[in-house]
């Protein structure tokens, strides 16, 4: 019990915490800052590149946010039109940041590796929230529940990239382009892995032990 509610905490500390992170960039003058110190003066100036920018960081920021909170079945169950609710606005803000972070991906810093690296994250982010709007239009929602784990484990990449990126340069001592070449393919490759294990586990609890339409691992 006290397990299932540390790693909740965890959870929705990680998801509140780099889903607010893009907040710095309308707060803050960021122009020599954090990524903006990475690119050129012609790529800053570029006004598609930017919209793209901030399109990609509003609304990955949104579905981080909102993301988390949808695989309580708590919130299922005694708030459903709320879950759809913000199940629609998820949906609506992937797909926009996908298509914008696949944009942004062209121009990524470290060169072909990272760019086909965030370009990879960008499509399976699109394809998978696809799978689990469509899933559910349809009512197969084991099927839906199963593309929304392996959708967020995607979403998680936000988190996973900065937890892994001062592992890389300040514990392993490896060059920022070093690092963001492995991270662009760490960040995310892992995660559908884990999200694959957690769904071949719920696959052998029975619907009957949990209570539910479908088995349920997040449970709350
Ligand atoms: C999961 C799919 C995602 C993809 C494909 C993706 C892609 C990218 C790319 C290509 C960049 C620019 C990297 C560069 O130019 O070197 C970037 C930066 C950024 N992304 Fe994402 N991203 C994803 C998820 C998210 C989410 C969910 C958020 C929300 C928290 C987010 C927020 C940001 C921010 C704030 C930056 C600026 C970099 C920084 O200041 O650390 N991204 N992303």
């Amino acid at each position: 019990m006290k397990l299932k509610y540390l790693l909740w905490t965890v959870f929705g500390v990680a998801a509140i915490s780099i889903g607010l992170y893009p907040l710095i960039y309308y707060l803050v003058d960021m122009h020599g800052k954090g990524l903006f110190s990475s690119k050129s003066a012609e790529l800053l100036a570029d006004r598609i590149w930017h919209a793209a920018f901030y399109m990609h960081i509003t609304f990955g920021g949104i579905a981080m946010l909102i993301g988390w909170t949808q695989f309580s079945r708590n919130i299922r169950n005694t708030r459903l039109n709320l879950h759809r609710a913000l199940g629609k606005i998820y949906v609506f803000s992937v797909m926009l940041s996908s298509i914008a972070g696949f944009y942004i991906a062209q121009f990524a810093s470290g060169g072909i590796i990272s760019r086909v690296g965030f370009s990879f994250l960008a499509i399976s982010w699109f394809f998978s929230v696809t799978k689990a709007y469509a899933t559910i239009l349809k009512k197969h929602f084991k099927q839906h529940e199963n593309w929304m784990i392996r959708n967020y484990a995607l979403t998680f990449a936000a988190v996973t990239l900065r937890i892994y990126l001062p592992f890389c340069t300040q514990l392993m001592h490896w060059d920022f382009i070093t690092s963001y070449l492995a991270i662009s393919w760490l960040c995310w490759v892992p995660n559908l892995i884990i999200a694959e294990i957690i769904i071949s586990k719920r696959a052998l609890i029975p619907a009957f032990v949990t209570g539910s339409k479908t088995t349920d691992y997040f449970q709350d």
